[in-house]
This record gives C-alpha cells, sequence and structure tokens, in this order.
C-alpha cells in the first residue's frame, strides 16, 4: 500500500468502528420519556412517594422480607429490585389503584394524579435504572414507548 493511503485507510476504519459503537449504544439508551418528565417526576415523587420507597427510591433495606402481619415493605423503584420486571401498563395500574388488586398495602392515587402525571413520576424513577436494566425492560415490552 502507498504510504499516502495509510491516513485514508485508517479514517476509514475508525468511522466504521465508531459508526458501529454507535449503534451498539443507541438502542440501549432511547428512552420514552423527555427531560421535562423527569423534572416534573421528581417533584411528583417527592410529594407522594418518597416517604415510603426512600429518598433515592431505594426502598426499604429488608424490603424482600414480609413484616409480622404478612405485608411486604415498600421495595426500590431505581432499578435495584423487580420494578423492570412489570409492563408499563401495570406500572400505571399499581400506581394509579395501589396495592389492594393483589392483597398490597401501596395506596391508590387514583382521583390525586392524573395519567400524565403518572407516567413523569414513573419516566423519573426509570431516569434511575442503569442501561442494562432499562433496555432489558424495554425488551420485554418489546416497544421504547407507551
Ligand atoms: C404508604 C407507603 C407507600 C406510598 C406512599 C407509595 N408506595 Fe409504592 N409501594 C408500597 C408498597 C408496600 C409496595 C409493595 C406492594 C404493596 O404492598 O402494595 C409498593 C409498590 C410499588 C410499585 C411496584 C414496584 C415493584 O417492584 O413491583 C411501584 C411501581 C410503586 N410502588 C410506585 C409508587 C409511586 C410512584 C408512589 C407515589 C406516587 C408510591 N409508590 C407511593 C408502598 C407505598
Amino acid at each position: 500500500m502507498k504510504k499516502a493511503l495509510l491516513p485514508l485507510f485508517f479514517g476509514g476504519l475508525l468511522i466504521v468502528v465508531v459508526w458501529f459503537a454507535i449503534g451498539e449504544m443507541s438502542p440501549a439508551q432511547q428512552r420514552w420519556y423527555s427531560p421535562s418528565q423527569v423534572v416534573q417526576g421528581e417533584a411528583i415523587y417527592s410529594q407522594y412517594c418518597r416517604d415510603c420507597h426512600g429518598k433515592s427510591a431505594g426502598g426499604k433495606v429488608l424490603w424482600r422480607r414480609p413484616n409480622t402481619e404478612g405485608n411486604y415493605p415498600p421495595p426500590p423503584l431505581d432499578g435495584s429490585g423487580h420494578t423492570w420486571h412489570r409492563s408499563f401498563p401495570l406500572l400505571q395500574k399499581i400506581i394509579r389503584e395501589g396495592g389492594r388488586s393483589f392483597g398490597g398495602t401501596m395506596p391508590p392515587f387514583e382521583g390525586q394524579l392524573s395519567t400524565e402525571e403518572i407516567d413523569a413520576v414513573i419516566a423519573w424513577f426509570q431516569s434511575l435504572w442503569p442501561i442494562d436494566i432499562y433496555s432489558n425492560w424495554s425488551d420485554r415490552e418489546k416497544r421504547v414507548a407507551p
């Protein structure tokens, strides 16, 4: 190969590598919500959810263990628990109706929070999820947006 062609060769190689790296990254980083939903959701979380689910949505320390009445403490919503197993409509339903449909103790927020506000609070806690947890969730969903 002529020396003059070397920069061209390595330049081309770099473009291909960067192209593939971006292709690998972007699906996991595409999230359904906007930054303004996250901001709105954080305020709603502090007002309505923080007392139970914790300051940074880390849940109670022993959240896997039922208390003496057999009820489970508030779990973490920050991606360290099992919240990513729930579909988007189920997350909306849990927040709307609380735990009553499955014998839980979480209070319902129907009437207090609009659908838009419920979506915003989901956006906020999902913004805490690491890339791999979020992409596992969105793969399960088979779609990215609600
Ligand atoms: C009085 C305490 C309390 C408050 C306030 C509360 N939660 Fe909960 N939350 C719970 C408990 C306890 C559970 C576990 C299920 C149950 O017992 O109902 C739960 C479960 C959940 C789940 C299911 C998580 C999973 O991993 O399955 C979500 C999502 C959730 N809460 C979101 C919220 C949001 C958003 C708010 C505020 C709008 C909120 N919670 C306010 C106690 C609370």
